[in-house]
C-alpha cells in the first residue's frame, strides 16, 4: 500500500511558525513518528510552497497510489486548480488541517477542495495525519 502525504505552503516552517496554533514538532520529525507506527505502509512525503508543483504531485501519483493525506495549506481556501486536479485523478485525497479552521477567520472555512475529497479532519493537530493513513489502510 502506497500513500503520499503531501504538504503545501508554509508547513516547511511546522515546528517554528506560530507554534501555539501549529504546535513544536517539525513535518520531518512527525514523518519518522509516522512511518514507525505505520512499519507495513509505503509512506511518502513530500511538500511544496508552489500551487503549481502540488498539482504536479498530484498528478505525478494520482493514479497509481492507494491514497493521499493533503494539508493544502492557505491554498485550500483559494486554489481551484488544486481542486480541479483531486477531481481528475483516482486516487482518493483525504483533506487534513492542523488547526481546527472552522474556529479562525472566516476566510479559512471554505475549501474547495472539500468536495472533491473523501473527507476532511480538522483541528486534532498532526495526529489528523496519523488518522487519514489509518482510515486508508482499514478500507
Ligand atoms: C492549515 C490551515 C490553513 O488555513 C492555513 O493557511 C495553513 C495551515 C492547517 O493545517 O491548519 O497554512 O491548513
Amino acid at each position: 500500500m502506497k500513500i503520499l502525504i503531501l504538504n503545501g505552503p508554509n508547513l516547511n516552517l511546522l515546528g517554528k511558525r506560530e507554534p501555539t496554533i501549529y504546535g513544536n514538532t517539525s513535518f520531518e520529525e512527525y514523518f519518522e513518528q509516522l512511518k514507525e507506527i505505520f512499519p507495513n505502509v509505503e509512506l511518502e512525503y513530500r511538500q511544496s510552497n508552489h500551487e503549481g508543483s502540488l498539482v504536479d504531485y498530484i498528478h505525478e501519483v494520482g493514479f497509481s497510489y492507494d491514497g493521499i493525506v493533503f494539508n493544502a495549506g492557505a491554498y485550500t481556501h483559494t486554489s481551484v486548480a488544486i481542486a480541479d486536479a483531486i477531481a481528475g485523478v483516482e486516487t482518493p485525497v483525504i483533506e487534513v488541517h492542523i488547526s481546527n479552521v472552522h474556529a479562525r477567520e472566516a476566510f479559512r472555512h471554505h475549501s474547495y477542495m472539500a468536495k472533491n475529497c473523501v473527507g476532511t479532519i480538522a483541528g486534532l493537530g498532526l495526529k489528523g495525519y496519523e488518522l487519514g493513513v489509518k482510515y486508508f489502510i482499514e478500507k
